[in-house]
């Protein structure tokens, strides 16, 4: 069943053949001030270029004369199936990126057999996901507030309707800045005027939903607007202590997993104090800039608590190459965030099937020509950072 909408967009995707092309797509049919938004990173975005030259100085060592007819792309995250060592990363606000949003990337996700991570500051009710998505596997991303009884109903909630993991993001004790949206007055919910879109054929759910964006988790924000600083600055608390993953280890029996870790020392500290599985994440150079590069600190953590966890990288993950990446230097699996939302932003869920399709791609292509059969094979012989 093709609508001629669904076909426009998939004209649309038949030219993006990388994220990159993507981006292009996203950026010119997303109002300036959402596209900046995902795209831009923290103060001077150095973090952000930073990781994305890492992957760029990674180099390969391939050996040839190897059978590569059949690849097999799968593996396993959290003790659980993943059909390629990829997880989608939480996100806020993903209505605000596209209508469809956070049902759009769960069941694109589960198309493609990968896991979901959907966001405390997400856009639609964590039940609506889960059922939207029955067959994905549904992680929930927590970030602690200050009222601790909000956040109790939240771990509840995630219990109760099914999620197998919960994803702690230790990273933003309060909001980095992000002068794109400074300079844009970007404010949630957005006040996007008729200028915004010039230009631009804007689905007319798509617009409601810009102009409606608010965490729906939060009902003590329904009459809040202002910017994402402020909403954190109000919102999340800034006290959080190790004392606190105790606590949370004591509620949460299933997976535990701690995110935006960024130094050898706190990842041995937050296993030791029961993550079941840690991200090296510097929140896609979103908060601290300047912030360690995790695929340089990737093989020290895992040197250091890779026995005892799983270790997960994201930041400047862009090609199916870079998911080699990241596993050949001891990663169980790489985030992405940004190029899921450039997928949802250039045509919606059909998008994001592209993001997941241009990643299987290249990452089946790179093993074959490093003469490798499977992820399993994938081994810290087959690539080295460079020495800058
Ligand atoms: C994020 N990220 C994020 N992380 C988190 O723990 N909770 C959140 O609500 C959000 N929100 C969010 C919104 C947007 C628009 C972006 C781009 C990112 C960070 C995210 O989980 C991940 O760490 C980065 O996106 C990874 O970097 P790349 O893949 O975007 O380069």
């Amino acid at each position: 069943f093709r609508t001629p909408e669904l076909n426009a967009r998939r004209r649309r995707l038949a030219s993006a053949h990388t994220i990159d092309d993507l981006r292009t797509i996203a950026r010119r049919r997303t109002p300036r001030a959402v596209f900046d938004y995902v795209d831009g990173g923290a103060e001077q975005e150095i973090s952000m270029a930073r990781a994305r030259r890492a992957f760029d100085d990674l180099e390969f060592h391939p050996r040839v004369l190897r059978d590569v007819k059949e690849v097999d792309t799968s593996t396993t995250v959290l003790d659980g199936p993943s059909a390629l060592p990829l997880v989608f990363a939480p996100t806020g606000f993903t209505r605000m990126m596209n209508h469809e949003g956070e049902v759009a990337v769960a069941r694109a996700a589960a198309r493609a057999g990968i896991p979901y991570t959907l966001s405390t500051m997400g856009t639609t009710d964590m039940e609506e996901v889960r059922a939207a998505a029955p067959s994905a596997r549904h992680w929930f991303q927590l970030y602690l507030w200050k009222d601790r009884a909000a956040g109790e109903q939240l771990i509840g909630r995630a219990s109760a309707a099914g999620y197998e993991a919960l994803m702690l993001t230790v990273d933003t004790p309060i909001g980095g800045a992000r002068m794109r949206d400074v300079r844009n007055g970007l404010t949630i919910p957005p006040t996007l005027t008729a200028k915004s879109f010039a230009g631009m054929v804007i689905h007319p759910a798509w617009w409601i939903s810009v102009l409606t964006t608010e965490p729906l988790e939060f009902a003590a924000l329904s009459t809040f607007s202002g910017t994402v600083e402020e909403l954190i600055g109000r919102m999340f608390d800034p006290t959080v202590t190790v004392d606190d993953l105790d606590w949370l280890r004591d509620e949460w029996p299933r997976k535990l997993v701690v995110k935006g870790i960024q130094s050898v020392e706190d990842a041995r500290m937050v296993v030791e104090h029961g993550a079941d599985a840690i991200v090296l994440s510097n929140h896609g150079g979103r908060q601290l800039d300047r912030a360690p590069t995790p695929l340089e600190l990737l093989p020290r953590v895992v040197d250091e608590v890779g026995d005892r966890c799983e270790v997960l990288i994201d930041t400047g993950v862009r090609t199916g190459a870079d998911l080699v990446a990241a596993r050949a230097l001891g990663a169980t699996a790489a985030m992405v965030g940004r190029p899921y939302l450039y997928g949802l932003m250039a045509a919606g869920e059909p998008g994001v099937d592209r993001t997941l399709e241009i990643l299987r791609v290249e990452y089946e292509r790179t093993l074959r020509l490093l003469g490798l059969p499977s992820t399993a094979a994938i081994g810290r012989e087959q690539a080295s950072l460079r020495s800058r």
